[in-house]
């Protein structure tokens, strides 16, 4: 289990990390032992579009169809409304993902969205980078 998660965990925290910085790896750092050990993390072979992919096979797979719809409004906003409300941005992504899991109401009504306690939080953030990806947007660094 813990080893399933940890290369997402990896990825997201790299991602993350380069969300902030812009700032390159400098080739000229190659020699230097403790950039080095920052480097040359196993490159994890999960790219976003895997992880959206992952993360449209979980909002299948859980109860988010009873009320989303990918492009029609359900009892939920549909998913692609959401993702034209936000940029898609690591924020976001963390912010989603925590409403997944929490819950909660007053973004697009009254109508409260469950929580899901039992959606961890890695699985929580690639459906929210799905959800986020339905207009086309990819994740700004
Ligand atoms: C019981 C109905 C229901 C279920 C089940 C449900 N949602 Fe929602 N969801 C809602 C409602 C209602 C809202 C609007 C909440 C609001 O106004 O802040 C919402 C909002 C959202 C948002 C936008 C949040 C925001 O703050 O703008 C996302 C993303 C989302 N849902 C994803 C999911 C995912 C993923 C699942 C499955 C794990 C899911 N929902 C399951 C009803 C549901």
């Amino acid at each position: 289990m813990i080893n399933r998660i940890y290369p997402f965990l990896l990825m997201a925290s790299i991602t993350w990390a380069c969300g902030s910085k812009t700032e390159k790896v400098n080739t000229e750092d190659y020699g230097e032992p403790a950039a080095q050990t920052e480097k040359v993390e196993p490159a994890a072979p999960v790219s976003e579009a895997d992880m959206i992919a992952q993360g449209a096979a979980l909002v299948a797979k859980n109860d988010c169809t009873t009320c989303h719809h990918q492009t029609d409004k359900l009892i939920g906003p549909s998913h692609k409304e959401v993702a034209e409300k936000y940029a898609f941005t690591p924020e976001n992504v963390t912010m989603l993902a925590e409403k997944i899991i929490k819950g909660g109401t007053g973004n697009w009504g009254q109508i409260p969205m469950t929580p899901h306690p039992n959606i961890s939080e890695p699985d929580a953030e690639k459906m929210a980078m799905y959800v986020l990806s339905l207009d086309g947007e990819k994740e700004s660094k």
